[in-house]
């Protein structure tokens, strides 16, 4: 009788199994990856990467519950697919209040796109429903600005300590850029600039948020020790290009975050070959496989390859990033993609 249960049917009701603590289905986090029908029933395979083991216990009780009891299948069988990710120590640091998780963009180079993926990162985590704040500490060149083209919004002061962040395409944003105007110098020194990103990190009415994540200056300067040094980072995600140049200085980034025992959720690597959109042929302008070697040379997780793609450095210039401005584009679905590999990495 199950047998005639079909396989849309099972997709279906599984997209209705939330992830536990989050409002994103399972599905669209990549947490199912096959779904087979056998002799008596289904077999659903499902990822298991970091989550903790009383997650995985949640999740496959609700699979479980879900096909038999509102689909009726007889026999539910369940797999787990166990996929290795480095998450290393967790801090003892504080976390802030009515946030989640945070996870920090960093690169050791400037110009790798860090924080082109870490926009586009936090609309896609939208995308999957979650809710995102995104913290540009990059204070002397803040781009969150001109990449959500907020134009000349200012954050609302609230009792002159707090402020709202300003909301576009459905993330919460803060940039040095909404107080001083987008073409301001800045001219700050160290402490100010650690002043600067504590203060948007506590001052900042944030709300309840899934994830905050925040865009820091290439390099491992102050305001990534701020950073460290103020909040519970969940983990760090690595941006280099495949030129053996940025994949040292990555490297260099990947070990201040280790000292300040930060996990390394893993390597994006960006303008990595460029798709021609005429023959759909590929052509490897940055080297190659760059980001690859240095993942397994250190022990981290591969998490995304982005293109270099004239639409994307266009779309961030327009002020509507490509995952909002196109939502089909190869670019896109790979920051999708980046987003449920980061999902998977954090347990809830
Ligand atoms: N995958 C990509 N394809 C094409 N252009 C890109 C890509 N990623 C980033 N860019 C462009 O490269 C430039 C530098 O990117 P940005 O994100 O500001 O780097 P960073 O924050 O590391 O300094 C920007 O003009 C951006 O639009
Ligand atoms: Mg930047």
């Amino acid at each position: 009788m199950s047998r005639e249960i079909q396989i849309e049917a099972v997709h279906e009701a599984l997209g209705r199994v939330k992830y536990p603590g989050f409002a994103a289905d399972i599905l669209s986090l990549g947490i199912v990856e096959e779904v087979a029908p056998t002799s008596e029933g289904y077999a659903v395979t499902i990822r298991h990467a970091s989550e903790r083991e009383e997650v995985m216990r949640t999740i496959a009780a609700d699979i479980h519950r879900t096909l038999t009891h509102d689909l009726g299948i007889e026999k539910v069988e369940l797999r787990a697919h166990r996929v290795e990710a480095e998450l290393g120590e967790k801090t003892g640091r504080e976390r802030l209040e009515g946030v989640k998780h945070i996870v920090a963009v960093g690169s050791g180079k400037g110009g790798v796109g860090k924080s082109t993926v870490a926009a586009n990162l936090a609309l896609a985590l939208a995308e999957l429903g979650l809710s995102v704040g995104l913290l540009d500490a990059d204070i002397y060149g803040p781009s969150v600005p001109m990449m959500f083209g907020t134009g000349d919004a200012h954050p609302a002061s609230v009792d002159r300590q707090h402020f709202k962040p300003i909301e576009k395409y459905g993330v919460k944003l803060i940039s040095i850029g909404f107080f001083l105007g987008e073409r301001a110098p800045v001219i700050w020194r160290g402490p100010m600039v650690m002043g600067a990103v504590r203060q948007f990190l506590k001052d900042t009415l944030w709300g309840p948020l899934d994830f905050l994540i925040v865009d820091l200056p290439p390099g491992t300067g102050d305001a990534q020790l701020t950073l460290a040094q103020q909040v519970a980072l969940d983990g760090a995600v690595i941006v280099t290009t495949p030129q053996d140049v940025a994949v040292l200085d990555a490297t260099r980034a990947v070990k201040m975050f280790r000292q300040v025992h930060c996990p390394i959720l893993g390597v994006v690597e960006n303008m990595s070959g460029f798709i021609c959109p005429d023959c759909g042929e590929r052509d490897d302008l940055f080297g190659l496989g760059g980001g690859e070697r240095m993942a397994s040379e250190e022990g981290v997780p591969m998490l995304a390859r982005i293109p270099i793609q004239q639409e994307v450095r266009s779309a961030g210039d327009a002020g509507k990033p490509i995952v909002i401005a196109a939502p089909e584009h190869p670019a896109s679905r790979a920051y999708l993609e980046l987003a449920r590999a980061i999902v998977a990495r954090i347990s809830a």
